[in-house]
């Protein structure tokens, strides 16, 4: 989501004539945007606000000015605290507000005071966005839905990104046919609570994320369809059902549980059990077969017991998942958990976190292994970085979202491969990615 948001930024600001930098240093203009899910992501801020002042300053001495916006989910929790924390900021914007990051700018320079805006308008922010001006890939991104009802105890994303609000339908369908007129083949549908979706469509009438899935399916040039991120309880049959009938529809679901003790879930508010989880996994394997699932899991969150934290690894070996997140307990101001009174030891986050975390790669590994000798369709979006034989290599997705890499001659074009799907035989599997050679 916040890759989406970044980008939509970087639209409005090229809307108005600005270029984007590959570093700070000479720059009219920075924006950090921030995530506030953990700790250690909402501390990055002020580093990088630290190391920003030189470039600041060099700016001013050369009679010109450097604007740093500070933009996202910590800007929304901490608001002014930043610009009492670092005057090096001259701009703080939401999630839900940075539609008038141009306004906020032309304010600054003309003004010259600092400008603050943390507004809930995602209606307004939707309807504002100017198209992307930017090169689309193979893959985009749609937003169909913000926000979060849920409450998960822990979490702060009803409180920085709102209420869940939903696009309207027809809106979600005239991107899709912008994009994929720019070579887009796999549509991403985003949202913090994707299949909660609920949106209008031109006649008014509620539509909800497998309705959606199989209208975006019909536009003929859209071969992958994908969404994250999921919640169980939204997991409906006719989701569930579009994953068998919709060919499109890819065979990968990322369905967070977060923890396999019943009685952290209840502490964490998730309504539901992990009974409930398994007979969704069950619904799902009986309506897709191959479907590769992946989850968020969290340690150490407040009163977890040997036992809790065993039952997660039960849950973990029982479901077979092939690629998750999975993170220590990081108590965020604000929520309730953070306040309760039994916190788990770091000593035992670490420890708990490492055991889960081996037992994930193993899995992960088993998984991928299992695709060895096989033969499976691939879309190449980039080179991959170089590695040492300086080989030409190309970086694609698996439909179980793997990543596969493809050693290509140096002299090939391996832009002729971007945005197309070709077949590719695996050779070798890595712990996270598969190696491969194109097979004609
Ligand atoms: N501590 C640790 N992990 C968290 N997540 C959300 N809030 C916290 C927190 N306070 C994790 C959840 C969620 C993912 C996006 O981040 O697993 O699914
Ligand atoms: Fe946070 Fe997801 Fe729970 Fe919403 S459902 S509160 S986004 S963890």
């Amino acid at each position: 989501m916040n890759v989406f948001d970044s980008d939509r930024m970087e639209d409005l600001m090229t809307a108005i004539g600005y270029e984007t930098s590959e570093t700070p240093e000479g720059a009219d203009m920075v924006i950090i945007n921030t995530c506030h899910i953990r700790e250690k992501a909402s501390e990055k801020l002020f580093s990088d606000l630290g190391r920003l002042r030189p470039f600041k300053d060099e700016k001013k001495e050369q009679g010109s000015q450097m604007i740093v916006a500070v933009a996202g989910c910590v800007a929304q929790a901490e608001g002014e605290e930043i610009f009492r924390r670092s005057n090096v900021v001259d701009i703080i914007v939401g999630p839900e507000s940075y539609q008038t990051l141009p306004d906020l700018v032309g304010k600054v320079l003309r003004d010259k005071k600092k400008q603050i805006n943390l507004e809930f308008t995602p209606n307004n922010k939707f309807d504002v966005l100017p198209e992307s001006k930017a090169g689309t890939g193979a893959s985009a991104f749609v937003t169909v839905q913000e926000g979060c009802d849920k409450f998960c105890t822990f979490c702060v994303v009803p409180y920085t990104r709102g209420a869940e609000y939903s696009r309207e339908s027809h809106k979600i369908y005239e991107d899709a046919l912008k994009l994929v007129e720019r070579g887009v083949k796999e549509i991403y549908f985003l949202g913090q609570n994707v299949n909660a979706y609920h949106g209008l469509n031109e006649k008014g009438e509620v539509q909800d994320l497998a309705k959606l899935v199989r209208k975006i399916a019909e536009i003929p040039q859209v071969e992958r369809i994908r969404y994250t991120t999921s919640h169980p309880r939204d997991m409906t049959p006719d989701l569930i059902q579009a994953h068998k009938e919709v060919s499109k529809l890819m065979p990968f679901l990322h369905l967070p549980i977060q923890s396999g003790s019943n009685n952290i879930l209840k502490a964490m508010n998730r309504k539901h059990t992990r009974q409930d989880y398994f007979k969704v996994i069950e619904d799902l394997r009986k309506s897709s077969p191959d479907i590769g699932l992946s989850s968020d899991f969290i340690v150490g969150f407040p009163g977890e017991t040997d036992q809790d934290f065993e039952d997660t690894l039960d849950l973990v070996r029982k479901v077979g998942f092939t690629q998750c997140y999975s993170f220590k307990y990081s108590p965020r101001p604000g929520t309730p958990a953070a306040d309760a009174k039994i916190q788990v030891p770091e000593s035992i986050k670490d420890e708990r976190l490492k055991i889960l975390q081996t037992l994930l790669s193993q899995q992960q590994t088993e998984f991928n292994q299992k695709f060895e000798g096989i033969v499976m369709p691939v879309m190449f979006e980039r080179e991959a970085p170089k590695n040492k034989t300086a080989n030409k290599q190309l970086w694609g997705k698996s439909p179980w979202l793997q990543s596969v890499i493809v050693n290509i001659s140096n002299d090939e074009d391996a832009e002729k491969y971007f945005g197309q799907i070709t077949n590719v035989k695996i050779l070798k599997a890595r712990p996270s990615s598969l190696v491969g050679e194109l097979h004609n």
